[in-house]
């Protein structure tokens, strides 16, 4: 069997890149990628590569290239089922809000939503593939809709979860460590299925990297695998505590301990806490899950990675206030960062929010200066929070376009995202500009602290002691 036609519901994070390198690499597949939000789609479609929704490294050379040949953006939904032989499912999935497991719980909303509209509209059998990040068992959830729902039409339901980071979308998606693909392992449709799928990403993948698997082991996967990489995060987060108490350095133990071959360097950059839209979701509903089901020690143990990320955003932002004689009342504080890592414009669950609505707390002036993030985005981010009203994050936070110009008169900076172009700034010209003693918090470690501190800064930087 093989694949003509894809539809894709979602135009996000998730959605955009991935097919956009499927379209690239499968020239002679039809993907159309449709979304609700008429103007995500806009710019999906706008001539300007430089306004497309969602910035990553690569992506508008990849856009250039296959967008008006194989690769549509629409947001008539309608017709992209009906003409796919495959649909991806790739909305978004984010934590419950309200009601039952509000707050742990993903809320399937949209995906069940997407699992009705393919029942009312397909006429003829379809592959459905699920991208988002969902619960184990969700797959069962969606075929239940679909065999119900459906005029007699058949389907096969795939677990492909999505590994790509934001920031290196495009080369992850290039050079995947491995693809991973669920379904119904024990049927010859299934199998078949599965194989339509594999082929996709064999255009450009060797085949031992394409593994398959039954669907709860596909969706359980997803999950821990992020659990896993949230948690050596955690860890070595907590070791900057107490190196900060110490005289050892967080760097150092860092590379000591990953030089361990089984341990490995990756995933041991102490930071402000992590953020981005997978990490937190996922372990939270994990802990659900476990909960849900009576494994209240393996709840307790994954929730542990969470705590630890809250405190340590919290005792960043504490940190600051501390320094700065307990009080920062009107004192103007420089962010340089607000998206959750660098080389990306996505915010949500940024460290940098936290911190933020903790100091607006104690009345700081914030001045935020990120490469890529917009005004607006920021200002929703901390809306999101309902702390306090919209005029007050307003009127007490700043955005600004020029790094110089924001931290000009400010009693600290405080780097929030790893931006290459912050090692690069002219540090004496911004010292010179600065209040005195000029703070620096460094949440990510990039800075080059002993220049820093010849110049004249205080320095302050995560699993440090000075
Ligand atoms: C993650 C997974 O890596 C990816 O496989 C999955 O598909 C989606 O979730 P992403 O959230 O895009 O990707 O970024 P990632 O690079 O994993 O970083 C997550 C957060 O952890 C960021 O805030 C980052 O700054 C932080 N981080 C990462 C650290 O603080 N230290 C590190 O050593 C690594
Ligand atoms: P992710 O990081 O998972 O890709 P995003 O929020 O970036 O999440 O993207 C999800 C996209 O899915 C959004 O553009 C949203 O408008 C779209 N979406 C949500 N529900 C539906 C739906 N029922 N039909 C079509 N698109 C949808």
């Amino acid at each position: 069997m093989s694949i003509k036609n894809i539809c894709c519901i979602g135009a996000g994070y998730v959605g955009g890149p991935t097919m956009a390198v499927i379209a690239q690499k499968c020239p002679e597949i039809k993907v159309n990628v449709v979304d609700i939000n008429p103007q995500r789609i806009a710019d999906w479609n706008d001539e300007n590569l430089d306004k497309l929704p969602i910035f990553e490294p690569g992506l508008k050379e990849v856009v250039a290239e296959a967008r008006g040949r194989n690769l549509f953006f629409s947001t008539d939904i309608e017709k992209g089922i009906r003409e796919a032989e495959m649909i991806f499912i790739s909305v978004n999935t984010p934590t419950k809000t309200y009601g039952k497991g509000k707050g742990m719980a993903a809320d399937l909303k949209f995906v069940e939503l997407c699992a009705r509209q393919i029942a009312e509209v397909a006429t003829e059998d379809k592959i459905v593939v699920e991208k988002s990040t969902l619960p184990v068992r969700t797959a069962q959830a969606i075929k239940d809709i679909l065999d119900n729902v459906g005029n007699g039409v058949k389907f096969q339901i795939l677990s492909n979860p999505e590994f790509l980071a934001e920031g290196t979308a495009v080369n992850d998606l290039h050079h995947a460590d491995r693809v991973l693909i669920g379904g119904d392992i024990a049927t010859a449709e299934g199998r078949k299925a599965m194989d339509a799928l594999s082929d996709i990403y064999a255009h450009w993948l060797p085949k031992e990297r394409i593994l398959q698997t039954n669907v709860w082991s596909s969706e359980l996967s997803k999950l821990t695998a992020n659990a896993f990489l949230a948690q050596r995060v955690s860890s070595i987060n907590a070791l900057s505590a107490l190196c900060e108490k110490t005289e050892a350095d967080i760097d150092e133990v860092a590379r000591a301990i990953g030089s361990d071959s089984r341990i490995g360097q990756k995933f041991l950059k102490s930071s402000v806490g992590f953020g981005g839209s997978c990490f937190q979701k996922d372990i939270l509903n994990l802990v659900y899950i476990c909960r849900s089901l009576g494994l209240q020690e393996v709840a307790d143990y994954w929730e542990q990675v969470i705590i630890l990320n809250d405190y340590q955003k919290r005792r960043f932002a504490d940190g600051i206030i501390a320094t700065l004689n307990n009080t920062i009342s009107g004192k103007k504080i420089t962010f340089f960062g607000w998206a959750f890592k660098k080389d990306t414009n996505d915010t949500r669950e940024s460290a940098a929010i936290y911190v933020a609505d903790h100091l607006l707390d104690d009345q700081g002036s914030i001045h935020v200066y990120d490469p890529k993030v917009r005004p607006q985005q920021m200002y929703a981010d901390l809306n999101y929070l309902n702390t306090r009203s919209e005029k007050e994050n307003e009127e007490f936070l700043t955005v600004c376009t020029d790094p110089y110009e924001a931290a000009k008169g400010a009693h600290a900076i405080a780097v929030l995202t790893e931006w290459d172009e912050f090692k690069t700034y002219d540090w004496q010209r911004i010292y010179n500009n600065m209040l005195k003693p000029a703070h620096i918090f460094d949440g990510r470690n990039i800075l080059d602290h002993k220049e820093l501190i010849k110049i004249g800064f205080k320095v302050r930087a995560i699993g440090k002691a000075y």
